[in-house]
């Protein structure tokens, strides 16, 4: 039932259902006016749609108040990281797509397809909502269910994982992301990504992303970026990042 309700969020649905809709207005107009009035009503309906699908991205909403991560990540980092920074990358990828064919794609397929300014933009905003997600205040601060075990399995415990986590964090040299992946194979991997590197590109599954830019710490940590790690495992939304599993 989701894969459904997904599919039928797609732009590629969602532009079939306006054709048809258009079709059946078209012929209910005819009844009503002459062909040329009917046609006109066409048109304007046509331009209306065209501006309202030049908004098919967002800019996403935070799933809890910007103080909310307090005292771990403050809310003055909060008003800039999330109201500045992944803002300018959105605002800067609307721009840039404007009235190319990257106008009407979802941020996956222009991730995909793009490089340059486009890419690094469209994959900023991806993995700022992302990074947001996989943040909560009330964290479990364990895994749960299968993702548990699958780390279990491979990492041999929990503290270890975290270790070889943060290992990656700490070694990433200059901006970027470390992730938590799951393999075309199924398998976990930790995966870092410099600058706006993102794992779909690498056909990976993201399950867990910290964001490692000096942004996303310098105000509440200043250089220590180990600090920031110390305080990040404190607010993993570890319900949302196992059931993405
Ligand atoms: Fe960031």
């Amino acid at each position: 039932m989701n894969n459904l309700l997904y599919y039928f969020q797609t732009p590629k649905l969602r532009l079939y259902f306006e054709i048809a809709k258009i079709f059946c207005l078209n012929i209910i107009l005819e009844y009503i006016f002459l062909k040329e009035q009917s046609l006109l009503l066409v048109v304007l309906y046509l331009e209306t749609l065209k501006h309202n699908t030049m908004k098919t991205i967002e800019f996403m909403q935070l799933p809890y108040p910007m103080e909310a991560l307090e005292p771990h990540i403050g809310k003055l980092t909060m008003e800039f990281h999330y109201g500045k920074h992944h803002k300018a990358y959105f605002d800067n990828l609307h721009r840039l797509i404007k009235g190319t064919e990257f106008e009407n794609m979802t941020l996956e397929e222009i991730i995909t397809k793009s490089n340059g300014a486009i890419f690094n933009n469209a994959a900023q905003v991806w993995n700022h909502n992302f990074y947001w997600n996989c943040l909560n205040p009330k964290s479990e601060k364990r895994p749960c269910g299968n993702l548990h075990s699958a780390i279990e399995k491979k990492f041999g415990n929990f503290e270890e994982f975290k270790r070889i986590f943060n290992l990656a964090a700490m070694e990433l040299f200059g901006s970027g992301w470390v992730w938590l992946v799951k393999n075309s194979n199924e398998k976990l991997e930790i995966l870092q990504t410099a600058n706006a590197g993102n794992p779909i590109c690498q056909d990976k599954t993201p399950l867990l992303v910290c964001d490692v830019w000096e942004h996303a710490y310098y105000l509440d940590k200043q250089n220590k970026r180990a600090d920031y790690l110390e305080e990040f495992w404190k607010i993993v939304d570890w319900q949302k990042v196992s059931a993405r599993y």
